[in-house]
Formats: structure tokens, sequence, C-alpha cells
């Protein structure tokens, strides 16, 4: 690992572990997805071991497998549909903590578990904090039925859709629901909230990555090399 990647590893972890710690006895954990999460997991795993009793929900098979092999309970949203707390990574943090999520295909379940969380917390490296969203592109989970009326409407909302390729696979990625991810890359969003409901009412969309409507409950933890920034909406009950 060079210098640079060791020190966006460490920023990452410092962040997923801080995370951890705030996890307490007896709470339903949601488990998000992603190489952030994945240090959350490495310390709620030791912690786990030393006797926290907690059970996880996962929102991906990646997760799923890792949470499994870290010794973490699992459990369901149909067992709990009320989650104590939601820990999650992003791809990218606006100032009103508004957020771009899905570049590992796993938003629409990450979507489905932040609305069912009491309390948020999002775990970014700094090169995720920006002032607008949209440089990155935003995800877009879509049913392979309607695929191509719905790049047509997405079109219309001023994007370029590309279907996302297979790393591992010839052909389109295909989500832990069955669905195909298509990446909608905007040359800027202005109002993320008009996007965010202009691109669910399309027909065939199943769900975007723009997370604008759990601000009230989020806390982010900006993981630096020597310590973290934590960012919290004044809503948010502790
Ligand atoms: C999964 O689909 C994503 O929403 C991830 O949570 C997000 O891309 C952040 O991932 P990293 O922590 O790996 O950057």
């Amino acid at each position: 690992m060079d210098k640079k990647a060791e020190a966006l590893a460490a920023a990452k972890r410092a962040a997923g572990y801080k995370a951890a710690d705030m996890i307490t006895d007896g709470m339903v954990v949601g488990l998000g997805t992603g190489s952030t999460v994945y240090y959350m997991i490495e310390r709620l795993s030791t912690r786990v071991k030393k006797g926290l009793e907690v059970s996880g929900i996962p929102t991906s098979f990646q997760t799923a497998l890792r949470a499994r092999e870290a010794g973490i309970s699992l459990t369901t949203m149909d067992d709990h549909p009320v989650i104590d707390i939601a820990i999650d990574g992003a791809d990218e943090v606006d100032p009103k903590l508004r957020l771009i999520k899905g570049r590992g295909a796993a938003h629409l379940r990450e979507k489905c578990m932040a609305a069912a969380s009491k309390r948020f917390v999002v775990v970014v490296d700094e090169q995720k904090i920006v002032k607008n969203l949209g440089t990155a592109a935003v995800p877009v989970e879509v049913l392979p039925f309607a695929v191509m009326p719905v790049l047509n409407d997405l079109r219309g909302l001023g994007c370029e859709p590309i279907i996302r390729e297979a790393m591992k696979k010839d052909g389109p990625v295909i989500t832990d629901n069955g669905n195909f991810i298509v990446d909608c890359k905007f040359s800027a969003i202005k109002n993320p909230e008009k996007l965010e409901a202009a691109i669910a009412a399309i027909p065939g969309v199943v769900e975007s990555g723009l997370f604008c409507g759990f601000t009230k409950k989020t806390t982010v933890i900006v993981g630096g090399i020597k310590k973290c920034t934590v960012i919290t909406s004044p809503d948010v009950v502790t």
C-alpha cells in the first residue's frame, strides 16, 4: 500500500471505529455497505467478542458475509422494523448533510435501513465532503424490464445515463435485488430534493442514491489521520 492509500485507510478506519463506539448494549444496528463500513464492522466485532450484545441488519450480501465472519448476530427488519442506529458510508456529503450513495450498488437497502432508523450515522473520509452534490454520478436502481424507457426519462432530467457494467462478469451489474444500476451524471445538481423526487417518479425506477430525507437524524463522522470531525444535525436526539 502506498502512503496515500495508507492515509485513506487510516481515515476510514478512524471514522468506522468511532461510529462502532457509539453502539451500546442491546441495540439493533443497521449495517451499511462499503470500505468504510468494513472498519466499523471490524471494531464492532472486537467489542462483540468482549461481551457487547447487538443484533445487526445487513444492507448487502457483502455486509452479511463480513458480519457473520466477524461474529455479529444478524436479524431482519421483519423482526425489528425500528432500528436503533444505522451506520453507513457515502460517496458525497454536502453542508446540509444530504448525500449521494450507491457506488457499491447497495443504496436501495441502505435507504430502507436509513428510513427505519432512529439515528443515521454516516462515516466518510475528507474527500467525500463537498460544497455541492453532483461531482459523483447519481446511481439509480432500475427494474430491467423498464430500462429503455427509464433511460429516456432520465435523459429528460438532464443527465447522461450509463448502465453500469460488471467487472468480472459480462454485461450489466445485477444488484442484490436483481435489478440494474444506471449511473446518472448531471452537470450540476441545483436542487437535490427536487431531483430525488423527479427520479423517484419515473415508473421502473426502484431507488436513487440521492439521500435528502434523513438530514434531521444524521450525524456525519469525517475520518482524518489524527482526529475525526463530527457533524451532527441540531435535530439529532442523542
Ligand atoms: C454502497 O452502495 C454505497 O452506498 C457505499 O456505502 C458508499 O459508496 C460508500 O462506500 P465506501 O465507504 O467504500 O467509500
